[in-house]
């Protein structure tokens, strides 16, 4: 074997990703903070102002290892609620701070990628009746113009939405985040409204600045069917694949919102309106027909027994996965960015074997053509992880609450040699994953 066991091209993107909410610490008026004032919500007590204090000037210091770990590439999300306060009032000293984040960044040699939206919108368009109404494509059309004019010099490199297929689900449907509603009906909506709310974005940020590169990041997951070989189970799966991954992938290239019972809806408006295509990428479900779930369509979805899991609730640790969807998302024609992929590993104990397994299903990929231009490793930071609060940590740098002391974790450490070499070694694997290296030397990886 090689020494540089795996390469990646030299202008791969090295990066990793956060969120504003999950990062900034302090209060603002958006309905994840006013939810999370109920005690109960999150699970261990904490809010987003336990967070890692980037609003007061700390992401000098992530930013700082940021750098030691050699990244050139940083996802980052701007907060609505603190940029339009009041609908139609710009707060000036918000995005003051958001550019002072953005060029210690580039100071750095880190390019931003900027989310517009990830989860968290302000009172007055909740009061308005949030994503539900039909009004909030304009509003968001408008507050992305804005942060394009505000921003625009610092940053070319846009997401509109994370996850509408999350948000949707876990807020409309499950009702398990802020506004916790349970109706189909809702997260369809929901979900509609966000398709075409992109859309118009991407539109209105390609007028203000021609060069951009405008996508959103998908959350796609992998459904197998329990038995291969049963036609109900492959039956069940495909229903899954099409209610979750589908329902927001395929709109932005064709314009078809794909609703169950074969209703599709044509938005002229989203018709080819990405330029490259974000994949969030976690875990896999396996699924079986079951008689007794009329209210899931007759379909179970349930974690591959014996799997390797990550922490409990959090599914299976599947790196061929991200391969597959990989390989699923090259018909699309448009360079792919991994925008999210990572593990809740309290103890640091299994994301550095992750870290290695995923790239080398990346680097698979690449090698069979897939146009895979970068990833975003979620997350840079221990952060405020939603309803788990402080409890999944994500970070390759570990966060200590409540005095915000940072320590770059072992995973953190690998992943900066990974991306100072652009590549992996044989070196690495001995040190970080032993266990790795015959695996890898007979190719199995
Ligand atoms: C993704 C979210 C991100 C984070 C990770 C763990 O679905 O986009 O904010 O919560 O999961």
């Amino acid at each position: 074997m090689n020494s540089d066991w795996l390469r990646f091209p030299g202008d791969f993107r090295w990066g990793t990703a956060t969120a504003a909410h999950q990062v900034e610490g302090e209060p603002a008026d958006n309905d994840w903070w006013a939810w999370e004032q109920t005690p109960g919500k999150v699970r261990d007590g904490t809010d987003a102002g336990c967070a890692c204090g980037w609003w007061a000037g700390r992401y000098n210091e992530d930013l700082d290892l940021a750098r030691t770990m050699s990244q050139n590439a940083l996802r980052v999300s701007v907060d609505w609620s603190r940029i339009e306060p009041r609908e139609g009032q710009w707060d000036g000293a918000a995005i003051t701070r958001y550019r002072e984040m953005l060029s210690a960044a580039r100071a750095r040699g880190i390019e931003p990628m900027v989310t517009l939206f990830h989860f968290v919108s302000p009172m007055w368009l909740i009061e308005k009746g949030g994503w539900e109404q039909d009004g909030v494509v304009r509003c968001f059309e408008r507050f992305a113009s804005r942060v394009v004019e505000e921003l625009g010099d610092l940053v070319d490199f846009w997401c509109t939405i994370n996850e509408p297929n999350v948000y949707g689900t876990y807020s409309y449907l499950l009702g398990l985040w802020p506004p916790e509603k349970h109706s189909l009906w809702a997260a369809f909506r929901v979900i509609r409204n966000q398709l075409v709310a992109h859309a118009f974005a991407y539109r209105a940020i390609h007028r203000l600045q021609p060069r951009a590169r405008v996508g959103l990041a998908q959350h796609l997951r992998v459904f197998d069917p329990w038995h291969p070989r049963s036609i109900l189970d492959r039956y069940g799966a495909r229903l899954q694949d099409n209610l979750f991954n589908e329902l927001t992938l395929s709109p932005p290239a064709d314009g078809i919102l794909r609703l169950p019972l074969d209703l599709n809806v044509k938005i002229p408006e989203l018709v080819d309106s990405q330029d490259y295509i974000g994949l969030n990428y976690y875990s896999r479900d396996m699924v079986i027909f079951d008689l007794s779930q009329p209210g899931m369509l007759f379909t179970r979805r349930f974690d591959m027994p014996g799997a390797e899991f990550s922490m409990e609730g959090w599914g299976e640790i599947y790196p061929a996965g991200i391969y597959r969807l990989l390989l699923r998302l090259q018909k699309y024609g448009k360079p792919i960015y991994v925008t999210e992929v990572g593990v809740p590993d309290n103890d640091d104990t299994k994301r550095s074997r992750f870290i290695i397994t995923h790239l080398a299903n990346i680097h698979r990929a690449l090698s069979e053509g897939v146009p895979v231009k970068g990833i975003y490793f979620w997350s840079l930071v221990d952060n405020f992880e939603w309803k788990e609060g402080f409890s999944a940590r994500f970070g390759l740098i570990g966060l200590d609450l409540p005095t915000g002391t940072r320590t770059l974790k072992d995973s953190g450490k690998l992943y900066g040699e990974i991306s100072r070499a652009g590549a992996i070694t044989v070196d690495m694997l001995k040190r970080y994953a032993p266990e790795l290296v015959e695996t890898a030397e007979r190719g199995l990886l």
